[in-house]
């Protein structure tokens, strides 16, 4: 039997990491975990409840009572499973506000490591490779052009029912890159032993035959 590692993926949004790195899981039978949920999902908590983005005690006190669990390879959040809803446009706009806090992003980075103990997973999201996982024995940067990846989002929402320019989506996505990339911790970056795969020219099918290669290519070297 193959020993199991544990793989990090970050990547911006749009880049096709979440899909593809659960099908690069189910090909190799690893544990998947999109971390981008967790973020999501307090985001959506917060919004609910009203609670001021711009205080940073209030949100931290929120998370500190917000229950994340990790069972049977899926989230509960406050015991509950998660809900299209994290993916809304209200929530997508809000959610980079909120990873953007250090306090935040402190707890959940260990509430991360503390679900991630043993070898076997495929952990997706923007800060994997450089703080959560500096230890993944493989780490991979999944990009694509800024165009290519509103177009592809742009496509999703026009199949969803949802009208919006495309435009807008472009605007939409090159904002939450630049507060992705500029935050003052945890910020989306290529670590220096990251493979680099621009997958703006591939699909989906493309894309995860890449990703096994770099799997494969991890044990033969
Ligand atoms: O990957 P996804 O688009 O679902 O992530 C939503 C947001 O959550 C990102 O724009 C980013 O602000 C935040 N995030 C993060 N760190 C992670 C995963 C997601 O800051 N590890």
């Amino acid at each position: 039997m193959i020993k199991k590692i544990n793989i990090a993926i970050d990547g911006p949004a749009a880049s096709g990491k979440s899909a593809a790195a659960a099908l690069l899981a189910k090909k190799v039978d690893y544990n998947y975990m999109d971390t981008g949920i967790m973020y999501r999902s307090f985001t959506e908590y917060c919004l609910k409840k009203q609670i001021p983005f711009d205080s940073e005690d209030l949100v931290t006190q929120a998370l500190e009572l917000f229950e994340m669990k990790w069972v049977n390879g899926h989230f509960l959040f406050n015991g509950q499973p998660v809900t299209d809803e994290i993916y809304s446009a209200n929530v997508t706009k809000n959610v980079p506000k909120i990873a953007a806090l250090p306090e935040v992003r402190k707890i959940i980075v260990k509430r991360i490591q503390d679900i991630v103990k043993t070898q076997g997973f495929i952990v997706v999201g923007r800060d994997i490779a450089s703080v959560v996982l500096p230890d993944a024995q493989l780490k991979i940067f999944l990009t694509s052009s800024l165009h290519a990846r509103s177009i592809r989002r742009y496509k999703q929402y026009i199949k969803e029912g949802i009208n919006i320019k495309q435009e807008q989506v472009y605007e939409d996505m090159l904002l939450r890159d630049n507060t992705d990339k500029n935050r003052s911790t945890g910020r989306l970056i290529i670590v220096e032993d990251a493979k680099v795969l621009d997958n703006s020219d591939y699909d989906l099918q493309v894309t995860v035959a890449k990703l096994t290669s770099l799997y494969h290519n991890y044990f033969s070297h």
